[in-house]
């Protein structure tokens, strides 16, 4: 029992790390310069909101590939994130609304 028990928390602790969360990942990695929910204005670094139609016209390959690579100034995620990370948050800035 006792070992079941810590298997589990075990497993509980570990789940963070394994499970991307794309909310999570916004909220720490874009949300500064975009906003809480994708719809921040900043004219002087030309950030425009990004729940719009035009963005999820980029489809996840699009956004993919300017999440990895960066948009000056926007800073490029490759490598800071991992592909789980990455993969996760383009899927949330899909279901921005
Ligand atoms: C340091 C500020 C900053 C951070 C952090 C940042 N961005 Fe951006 N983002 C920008 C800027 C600036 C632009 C506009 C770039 C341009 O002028 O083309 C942009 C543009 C975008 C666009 C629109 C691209 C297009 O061509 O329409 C998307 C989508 C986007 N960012 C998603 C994200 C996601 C997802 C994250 C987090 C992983 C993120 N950004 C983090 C600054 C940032």
């Amino acid at each position: 029992m006792k070992k079941l028990f810590a298997i589990a928390a075990v497993a509980a602790m570990a789940m963070p790390l394994f499970a991307a969360d794309g909310a999570a990942v916004f909220a720490s990695k874009c949300a500064m310069c975009h906003g809480a929910d994708g719809t921040k204005t900043i004219a002087a670094m030309h950030i425009t909101p990004i729940d719009t139609p035009a963005v999820k016209k980029l489809g996840a390959a699009g956004l993919t590939v300017i999440v990895a690579n960066g948009e000056p100034p926007m800073p490029a995620f490759e490598g800071r994130l991992c592909y789980a990370d990455i993969s996760a948050v383009v899927q949330h800035v899909l279901a921005l609304k």
